[in-house]
């Protein structure tokens, strides 16, 4: 898996792929199986923003796939509204059922690009990103999506991070493919890993949590932390 920010998927191709992909995306008890972590990383992004505002009344949960996230915080803080977004719609459908299901809150779903989103100011108490901000690109893209988030969110909010990462030293970035690769052949055979690292070669460009956590702070977040770090995986966010 070699990480190039040139020569990637479009929008129209991501959408294609997990148009096709909801019911690997509704299972709460596993996650994903290719995300290191991931029932542990969805826990502890929930329980922060619980310990965080557990007056929390609006959640924005963006590349919210089919809802495994928003599910999980309303079994933290019931009865939330909750703002949905994802590039699919089949996603967003999924999503939608499943999060209508469990709130008596207003549910709100939004199909759109997240570069695009119109996300007001201090209208959520928790903005919940997992596993889709790899799919942005240039600095400028991270830098719009996260001040867009900063002013959208309320004083006191809180914005949580679950994602596949780099790291800015290539030694390690190479130790940890190899670990990860290891872990994913475990999963299904080298047809498998190949089969993951090239579409993450072609569609994704994670960034480091440095990286990510540099421009948070330009953007105005404060108490920045680390929740979990698994290789190529982390939890991590912060409080505006
Ligand atoms: C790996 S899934 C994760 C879904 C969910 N957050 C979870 O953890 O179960 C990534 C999701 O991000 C969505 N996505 C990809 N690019 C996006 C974009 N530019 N804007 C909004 N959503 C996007 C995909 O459609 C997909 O549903």
């Amino acid at each position: 898996m070699s990480i190039t920010y040139t020569g990637k998927a479009t929008n129209s191709e991501i959408e294609a792929r997990f148009d096709q992909d909801v019911a690997r995306f509704s299972n709460m008890d596993t996650g994903q199986a290719t995300t290191l972590d991931a029932p542990l990383t969805m826990e502890l992004c929930t329980s922060a923003a619980l310990q965080v505002t557990p007056g929390a009344t609006e959640l924005l949960d963006i590349g919210c796939g089919a809802g495994n996230y928003t599910l999980k915080m309303l079994s933290k803080i019931p009865n939330l509204n909750c703002t949905l977004n994802d590039l699919s719609l089949p996603m967003l459908s999924k999503a939608e059922e499943r999060v209508s299901a469990q709130t008596s809150g207003t549910v709100k779903t939004i199909q759109m690009d997240m570069r695009n989103l119109e996300l007001g100011n201090e209208q959520y108490d928790i903005v919940l990103a997992a596993a889709t901000l790899h799919h942005l690109r240039a600095e400028e893209e991270w830098r719009l999506m996260f001040s867009k988030i900063f002013k959208a969110l309320k004083p006191g909010g809180s914005f949580w991070i679950s994602d596949l990462i780099t790291h800015d030293s290539s030694e390690l970035n190479i130790l940890f493919e190899q670990k990860y690769g290891e872990y994913i052949e475990s999963l299904g055979g080298p047809e498998y890993k190949q089969k993951v690292f090239d579409y993450i070669s072609y569609e994704d460009t994670p960034r480091s949590i440095n990286f990510q956590f540099r421009i948070m702070a330009e953007c105005g977040f404060r108490n920045l932390e680390v929740l979990h770090k698994n290789l190529c995986f982390a939890a991590f966010g912060g409080v505006k």
